[in-house]
């Protein structure tokens, strides 16, 4: 059997995480990623059939059923993963409509998958019903982002403008724009649950005050979704404390819609 530590899906998740790392969004422990994986894939590295242990999740999600995702542990710094990657991931089969998961390879000093997998494990199934490619749910705290959500309106079409207006480009990443969450406790199915509410139309949710999910269809789109809102929250803050004498108008930004090919979220533009 082949060593998991070359499979593609595990050496991109260490690039990931080491690179979620040294842009300076994961602080300590910040931060979580799921990867959804193809179980024929899995089963050419890992023994099917060897269960380590038992997980309980605290929720339901029969739609997860059988399903095999690679997760990052909580507790565990991204700092870390690419030195110790059976300690900081973990891989699990969610089993009994999603109540439980087994664990296949990895928290190896016993350790367990994020406190945030029920935000996780719901968007997934959230994102999986609007676009079935969608295998990549990531959490992390960038600063700019999370900085814009103490002075900015939290209305998510003010804060998606504000945001499509910083670079030409964001409108193009992500035209169904970003849904706001308002400051919620973090780890809950509470926070689960909303948070899966609004991955249903939009792949980028704020955490007011906290930080941001990304969803996507592998770990680079993921990642370089993300990158893009934080890098126009961070222009927001470069500017928004000096007088505005030019923007990216709306009817601008209906020629970008032609020219990619694009709709903006129904009502966001004038
Ligand atoms: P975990 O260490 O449990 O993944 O939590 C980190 C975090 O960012 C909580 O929102
Ligand atoms: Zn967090």
């Amino acid at each position: 059997m082949k060593s998991i530590l070359e499979a593609p899906f595990l050496v991109e998740m260490v690039r990931t995480t080491t690179n979620m790392y040294n842009h300076g969004w994961d602080e300590r422990n910040g931060g979580n990623i799921s990867l959804l994986l193809d179980t024929d894939e899995v089963a050419q590295y890992l023994d099917m059939d060897k269960v380590i242990r038992t997980i309980p999740t605290g929720f339901t999600a029969p739609e997860l059923e059988g399903k095999c995702f690679l997760v990052t542990g909580t507790g565990k710094y991204f700092k870390n993963v690419q030195y110790a990657p059976d300690v900081n991931l973990g891989i699990v089969r969610l089993t009994e409509k999603g109540q439980q998961a087994e664990l296949l390879w990895g928290f190896s000093d016993g350790g367990q998958f994020t406190s945030e997998f029920p935000a996780h494990m719901m968007s997934h199934v959230a994102r999986l019903s609007v676009n079935p490619e969608n295998r990549v749910v990531m959490h992390c705290h960038p600063a700019n982002l999370l900085a814009m959500t103490y002075v900015h309106d939290l209305d998510e079409r003010a804060f998606t403008r504000t945001l499509w207006q910083m670079c030409t480009e964001c409108i193009v990443v992500f035209p169904e724009g970003v849904n706001v969450l308002p400051w919620m406790l973090c780890g809950t199915n509470e926070i689960g649950e909303a948070t899966a509410e609004k991955m249903r139309t939009a792949r980028l949710v704020v955490w007011s005050q906290h930080g941001i999910y990304g969803a996507g269809k592998d770990l680079d789109e993921t990642f370089g979704l993300i990158e893009t809102a934080e890098k126009a929250a961070e222009i927001y803050l470069k500017i928004a404390h000096l007088p505005l004498k030019n923007t990216i108008t709306d009817e601008a930004m209906h020629l970008l819609e032609k020219r990619f090919n694009i709709k903006a979220r129904e009502g966001y533009l004038d």
